[in-house]
């Protein structure tokens, strides 16, 4: 199938580059041609594991391309991601200039084959019938180009009221040269499907292929086809030891995009719940690690996300949590829940500075050392990273603040980054330090010599916000250990 994927962030590059290597003929649009000259080059924008060698691989086999015009890259697509940013406003409403401009570029660009417009960007619930709206409305912008002629004058766009107004008011129907018959009324074919993505940076690729589900919010049977078809290779193959297929699950189209809000939010509650619990079981004697691993043999309940520690940071999260919030506000519902899950995961980073203080007094003229940068490991993402609150309220105290990060210490990423002295090993990092605290669980930090670190540093104190690491084998290398929720 042939498949053009406009944007080359996260999910565009990932969705582009499994695609290719699932047989399909990809190519990658972007308007930054510094990007894609790079992506031509096999050069890669982010750092996913496996995917500088699956993009290696498309350009290879010609599978995968890139482009910065989205015209030829959607010349013969039958199918066209729109993978661009909704990056959020201020008011927590995402911004979606860009999912706008790339709509109407596309509808601009329509011919009379049918295609697949797929909103893979997390877009708010009603979005996919305001991104059809506004591809009509650039394909009307065309057709009044290539149709009217002096004498033709003008292209008739038929429109109906929306009744309940939601559309902005119109809803466009067909175009039509003003002196053609109705007949002749030209409608460009194609349909919106809502496709959300849930995969983790990270493990971007393993999610790709193996996901828990696939879901496509559409009525229209042609463009679920053609959405079946696109992921039949994954579709085929059996999920894990149980051997069932990956479900397919076909929703309307708001639903579809309420799914991708409420999966986030919902994971994002879990967390904020278990640091919640965490910061009660610091009161009573409890360990969280341990009534996790208790509550989450409960199939209703389940393990995954109950790990207590900074909380939650990233691109999606925070943005998407904040959004759900804003649309229930919009419709006159105050999400009550959600706020408070926004709230204790805010707190909780401010409560790591409070355990600093009551472990070092006075944090003027202290040195704190930051085993981790990024918002999670194996990624260079530092989007609302907790390392980057910690800095800000640990440079407010007067402490000076160090850090190490397998990635970013390596890399010219600098952003957010004014307050903290980025070290280049973890040696020079505990060199001095008054407290070392483990911020993201870096596979490499398992294998540290703390005792050799325990010996560099000032004050031998380690504070575990991740739990990740055998406090007794901190403490037996002379480490006084700190964690989250014990
Ligand atoms: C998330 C969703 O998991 C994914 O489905 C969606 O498509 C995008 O958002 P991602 O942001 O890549 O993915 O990371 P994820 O692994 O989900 O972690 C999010 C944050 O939660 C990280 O800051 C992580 O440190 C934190 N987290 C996760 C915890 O604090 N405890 C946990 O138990 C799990």
């Amino acid at each position: 199938m042939r498949v053009a994927v406009i944007g080359t962030g996260y999910v565009g590059l990932v969705t582009g580059a499994c695609l290719a290597h699932l047989g399909h003929h990809v190519i990658c649009v972007d308007n930054n041609p510094a990007k894609i000259e790079g992506l031509q080059r096999g050069r890669l924008p982010i750092y996913e594991p496996g995917l500088e060698d699956l993009v290696r691989e498309g350009s290879a086999s010609g599978l995968l391309q890139f482009t910065t015009d989205l015209r030829t890259g959607i010349q013969n697509s039958q199918v066209v991601f729109i993978a661009v940013g909704t990056p959020a406003l201020p008011s927590g409403d995402p911004d979606l200039r860009y999912v706008e401009a790339v709509a109407r570029e596309i509808g601009q660009q329509l011919d009379e084959q049918y295609r697949v417009i797929v909103n893979k960007s997390t877009v708010p619930i009603g979005s996919g019938d305001w991104v059809r709206m506004i591809i009509l409305d650039g394909a009307a912008e065309t057709a009044k180009q290539r149709l009217s002629s002096p004498e033709e004058g003008k292209v008739e766009v038929l429109s109906e009221r929306d009744p309940d107004g939601e559309l902005g008011g119109v809803v466009t129907q067909g175009l039509r040269p003003a002196s053609a018959s109705s007949e002749s009324c030209w409608m460009p074919q194609f349909d919106v499907v809502s496709n959300p993505e849930f995969l983790r940076e990270g493990s971007a690729i393993h999610d790709t292929f193996n996901p828990d589900r696939i879901v496509v919010g559409s009525e229209s049977p042609r463009a679920i086809q053609i959405m079946r078809e696109l992921y039949e290779p994954i579709l085929s193959r059996q999920k894990g030891l149980s051997g069932d297929p990956v479900p397919w699950v076909v929703t309307d189209l708001a639903s579809a995009e309420m799914i991708k809000y409420a999966a986030n939010a919902f994971l994002a509650t879990k967390i904020s719940f278990i640091n919640e619990i965490a910061n009660i079981c610091e009161r009573t004697g409890a360990d969280v690690t341990q009534v996790a691993d208790g509550i989450g043999l409960d199939k209703r309940i389940g393990r995954a996300f109950l790990n207590a520690g900074l909380g939650w940071g990233g691109s999606c999260f925070p943005k998407d949590v904040a959004a759900l919030i804003q649309t229930a506000a919009d419709y006159g519902y105050e999400a009550r829940l959600l706020r408070a899950t926004v709230e204790v995961n805010q707190q909780q980073r401010q409560r790591l500075v409070e355990k600093l203080q009551q472990a070092l007094k006075v944090l003027k003229g202290k040195t704190i050392g930051l085993l981790g940068l990024t918002f999670k490991p194996n990624t260079d993402d530092m989007r609302d990273a907790p390392s980057l609150s910690l800095i800000e309220h640990l440079h407010k105290l007067g402490a000076k603040v160090k850090a190490y990060d397998p990635i970013v210490s390596g890399s010219g990423i600098r952003e957010g980054l004014a307050h903290v002295v980025v070290e280049t090993d973890v040696l020079r990092l505990a060199q001095d330090c008054d407290a070392l605290v483990l911020v993201t669980e870096w596979q490499e930090f398992q294998s540290l010599d703390y005792s050799h670190l325990a010996g560099l540093m000032r004050r031998p104190l380690l504070i575990d916000a991740r739990n990740c690491l055998d406090r007794q084998a901190l403490r037996q290398a002379g480490m006084t250990v700190l964690g989250i929720g014990w």
